[in-house]
């Protein structure tokens, strides 16, 4: 029975839902989202806020600063209200109004950039704004999720080893990419592993992470409108790329079978189903990373009308329920089916 007396002691490890029944396919998902702060982030703002502890980057009457689309913030909103540190959270008009108020509910100041610049989108706006607040004021510490090390290595000595722990014989592991703070750390640990366990990026259509030219996206989380500093293709061995029509399908077909999960949730299962499609998938053991829950997008992802008017009718268009699915017959189960 865990008895914790701070927020961020709490983070279940080792939950996964096996998919093979869903997606035909065998599939394991590491949820991520069972923790106070609702998601994988939680693991990097730890670490990153106790690793400049230790370095004296960080004291009592420090304001920390970060550019979030919004989980990172809620983790930093969390950890600061624990230590007793202020906490400034800039994001952009994508964020969810549920992870603001959220941001807000733990005591943290919120600026949403609504305009982006010419040359670096929202993100370059939002990263301006965070450059402006540390010029102005000595106490603001900039953590700086996109460049900052010990982002990639929460997952370098949490993630990944929990994941080996739990699939000795991992052969393909499919990770969402942000700031690729997941990524880099899962693929720097497992390059040095008893067997090659082959990594699987997963990004959205209209990121530029993989050198794409930046287009629209509406969903927050996965991908970015620039490189990441903190990636390195090297350690990268595949990057499939995933429409946001199919991740709304996918999360709302999650959704129709009880498991309500986040946007990049849908993602990652999405680029994982049509890779497996490809592969001859006999023996093989594959996992992908969860990195949040459901609820955060209500009024996005799982809201009928934003979903219409911003992709049309089909993607909520009922398809036929997968043979063998194994469940009862229930109205409206097979509505927006993508598996
Ligand atoms: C919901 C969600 N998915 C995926 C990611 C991407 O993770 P990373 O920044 O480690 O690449 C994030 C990060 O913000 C996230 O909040």
């Amino acid at each position: 029975m865990p008895v914790i007396s701070v927020p961020h002691a709490f983070n279940e490890e080792d939950l996964y839902v096996d998919l093979r029944q869903m997606l035909g396919q065998p599939l394991f998902l590491k949820c991520e989202g069972f923790n106070f702060a609702g998601s994988i982030k939680l693991k990097a703002a730890t670490e990153m806020v106790e690793s400049a502890e230790r370095r004296g980057t960080i004291t009592r009457d420090s304001i920390l600063v970060e550019s979030s689309s919004g989980n990172l913030g809620v983790a930093l909103s969390m950890i600061a209200a624990s230590k007793g540190y202020r906490f400034v959270c800039v994001t952009d008009s994508r964020c969810n109004l549920a992870t603001r108020l959220m941001m807000e509910a733990l005591g943290s100041k919120v600026h949403v950039v609504s305009e982006g610049t010419a040359d670096g989108g929202l993100l370059g706006a939002r990263l301006a704004l965070v450059r402006d607040m540390c010029a102005a004021d000595p106490h603001c510490v900039w953590l700086s999720q996109y460049t900052n090390a010990d982002n990639w290595k929460a997952h370098y000595y949490r993630t990944a080893p929990a994941i080996a722990r739990g699939f000795p014989h991992l052969d393909v592991l499919f990770i969402g990419v942000g700031t690729t703070g997941t990524l880099m750390g899962c693929a720097r640990w497992f390059r040095n592993w008893h067997r090659p366990v082959r990594i699987v990026a997963v990004d959205a259509v209209g990121s530029a992470v993989f050198g794409d030219p930046p287009g629209r996206r509406m969903i927050p989380g996965l991908g970015m409108s620039v490189r990441p500093p903190l990636l390195d293709e090297a350690y990268v061995d595949e990057a499939v790329r995933v429409e946001e029509a199919d991740t709304i399908r996918t999360c709302r077909s999650l959704a129709m079978r009880g498991f309500l999960f986040g946007g990049s949730t849908g993602t990652v299962v999405s680029g994982a189903k049509d890779w497996l499609d490809r592969h001859d998938t006999r023996g093989l053991t594959p996992v992908a990373i969860a990195p949040d829950l459901g609820e955060r997008y209500l009024d996005t992802i799982y809201q009928s009308n934003w979903v219409q008017g911003l992709y049309g009718e089909d993607v909520l268009l009922p398809e036929a329920p997968t043979e063998g699915d194994g469940r009862a017959g229930r109205a409206g189960a097979s509505k927006g089916m993508a598996f």
